[in-house]
């Protein structure tokens, strides 16, 4: 870790009643951010990113959904023991969130910068005409084309790179200790997602705000992230420093992550191998490892008993039995 120690999530889950039963979206999940340091959650789709990020914020729909246990410590606090004021006014504040749709976030009847000035005008108290001279600033440092003549355009008026550059406008506008990011380039073609992540990067190390950056793409983490917690039916099943991540993977779900991720120094049109099988049914678990039916590892012992998550090394954990046998 990099610095002093801003989130201090413990023990985290949060569960859904649904017509099949209580489904325990995240278990037992637990990490810890510096700041200025960015972690990536990284899992296939229904692994539990979202609702991990939402968690945090206390942005779960309840009902169906609920946290049931842990705690969020935020510069010392536990979000989850705050009234709904205060919660409010650490979103958006000192936490920030971007979201993979920014059409979703974006209100399509105000111009972009009047949302953008908005937040800075209530978080400041700053007079209107300062706070949209900030949201004109605000898009330059982005990188918006002509950006203070955009402060006037409707979101439908911009491409999707476009919203997505105001999007992380908007999070940086307070100046944030924390931005997460759930998969913020996922709707936009690969050169355009590639301009996003090195400016959400940069911007974010430059005021040295941490971000959890959230990514279904193992691929991605490499160039962007300091440490990253991989997921998988909810749970983590691997967490390290990127670098080790890469170099002694000690979990076989991330192997088959890896596998399946195209390499800038691959040969065009060597093969990917996708992870066999389909993510694990959450009202289904199987009761040992929960990756066990697709692993080529899986032994007796992963069917019946389920593998805690353990020290494999320095701020290395792995959940598999046979964490040792895989650095081979
Ligand atoms: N609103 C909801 N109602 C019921 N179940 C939900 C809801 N949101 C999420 N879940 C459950 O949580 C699981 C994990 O969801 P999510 O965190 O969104 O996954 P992802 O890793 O793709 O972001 C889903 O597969 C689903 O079972
Ligand atoms: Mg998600």
């Amino acid at each position: 870790m990099t610095g002093a120690r801003l989130l201090s999530v413990k023990g985290l889950s949060t569960e859904f009643r649904t017509d099949r039963g209580t489904v325990r979206a995240v278990d037992d999940v637990s990490f810890d951010l510096a700041a200025g340091e960015t972690l990536a959650i990284v899992g296939e789709s229904g692994s539990g990113k979202s609702v991990t990020a939402l968690s945090v914020l206390r942005l779960i729909p309840t009902p169906p959904g609920r946290i049931s246990s842990g705690e969020v410590l935020f510069e010392g606090r536990d979000l989850l023991k705050l009234d709904e004021r205060e919660i409010r006014a650490i979103r958006g504040n000192r936490i920030a969130m971007i979201f993979q749709e920014p059409m979703s976030s974006l209100n399509p009847s105000l111009t972009v910068g009047l949302q953008i000035a908005e937040p800075v005008q209530l978080h400041r108290k700053a007079p209107w005409a300062a706070a949209l001279d900030k949201a004109g600033e605000l898009l330059e440092r982005v990188r918006l084309p002509d950006a203070r003549s955009r402060l006037s355009s409707y979101p439908h008026q911009f491409s999707g790179g476009m919203r997505q550059r105001a999007m992380i406008a908007m999070a940086l506008a307070c100046q944030p200790q924390l931005i997460i990011a759930d998969e913020p380039t996922t709707a936009l073609d690969v050169t355009v997602q590639a301009q996003i992540l090195a400016l959400l990067k940069e911007l974010t190390r430059a005021a040295n705000s941490a971000l959890i950056l959230i990514t279904h793409d193992l691929g991605v983490v490499a160039r962007y992230a300091d440490r990253v917690c991989v997921m998988y039916g909810g749970r983590v099943a691997e967490m390290g420093p990127a670098r080790e991540i890469y170099a002694h993977p000690r979990h076989p779900y991330t192997i088959g992550l890896m596998a399946s991720v195209p390499r800038l120094d691959q040969e065009a049109g060597s093969r990917l191998v996708p992870i066999e099988g389909q993510p694990p049914d959450l009202s289904r678990l199987p009761p040992g490892c929960a990756f066990q039916p697709r692993c080529r590892f899986a032994t007796e012992r992963c069917r019946v008993e389920r593998p805690p998550l353990v020290s494999t090394g320095p701020d290395h954990l792995s959940a598999c039995h046979h964490h040792d046998r895989l650095g081979a």
